[in-house]
């Protein structure tokens, strides 16, 4: 082998390697699962046909009676969360055509709260004391947007719906069970 070959590769693996700890994500798993995540398990369960809610309609009490009756053994708190995703969002403004593959559908759903919160309130300020810890009703995340530096923010209308069900619902999370280096 050539040094300059030798040299290109070691290279390579210097870049991927640092590519991969500035890509790192903390693992966000000690948040309670999103909507979204919630539904595909089911789907991929099979315990509901996800072509068919995609397409529905429902009130949260609605979607609540579907998805308990779906899993029984989901928590009740899971079951809000899912019925709120579904209530807010279905059915979901997707351009795949009726014969797209699951994959497909699955990919074009709308984000869930926990997506949208990890995606959009970490970057100015810490995660933790900005939004893991805030007990408030959905009225009280409803109003996290009124303020005069979060009007802006990337979100539509659902995505802000979405994500005060999701908070009221799921925060704030225990201090012992976020990890430490999060706790700041
Ligand atoms: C563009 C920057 C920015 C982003 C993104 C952002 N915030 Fe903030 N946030 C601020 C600033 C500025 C303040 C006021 C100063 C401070 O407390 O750091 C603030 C304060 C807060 C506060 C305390 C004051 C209050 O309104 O009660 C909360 C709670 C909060 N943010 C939640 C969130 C949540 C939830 C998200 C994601 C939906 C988010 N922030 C995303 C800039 C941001």
């Amino acid at each position: 082998m050539s040094g300059r070959k030798a040299a290109v590769i070691l290279l390579g693996g210097v870049l991927s390697v640092l590519a991969g700890s500035l890509l790192a994500q903390p693992d966000f798993g000690f948040m309670p699962d999103g909507g979204r995540q919630t539904l595909l398990r089911l789907a991929r369960s099979s315990a509901i046909d996800l072509e068919e809610i995609a397409r529905g309609t429902g009130t949260e009490d609605e979607w609540k009676a579907t998805v308990a009756a779906a899993d029984p053994d989901l928590s009740s708190d899971a079951v809000e969360t899912l019925a709120s995703y579904l209530a807010i969002n279905m059915p979901a403004q997707i351009d795949t055509p009726a014969a797209a593959g699951f994959e497909e559908l699955a990919a074009a759903l709308p984000l869930d709260g926990k997506e949208l919160a990890i995606e959009n309130c970490q970057f100015c300020h810490s995660f933790f004391t900005g939004y893991l810890a805030h007990d408030r009703d959905t009225e009280g995340w409803r109003s996290v947007f009124k303020a005069p530096f979060h009007k802006e923010l990337p979100m539509t209308e659902k995505e802000r719906e979405t994500f005060a069900r999701y908070s009221a619902i799921n925060m704030p999370i225990p201090y012992e069970k976020v990890p430490e280096d999060l706790r700041f």
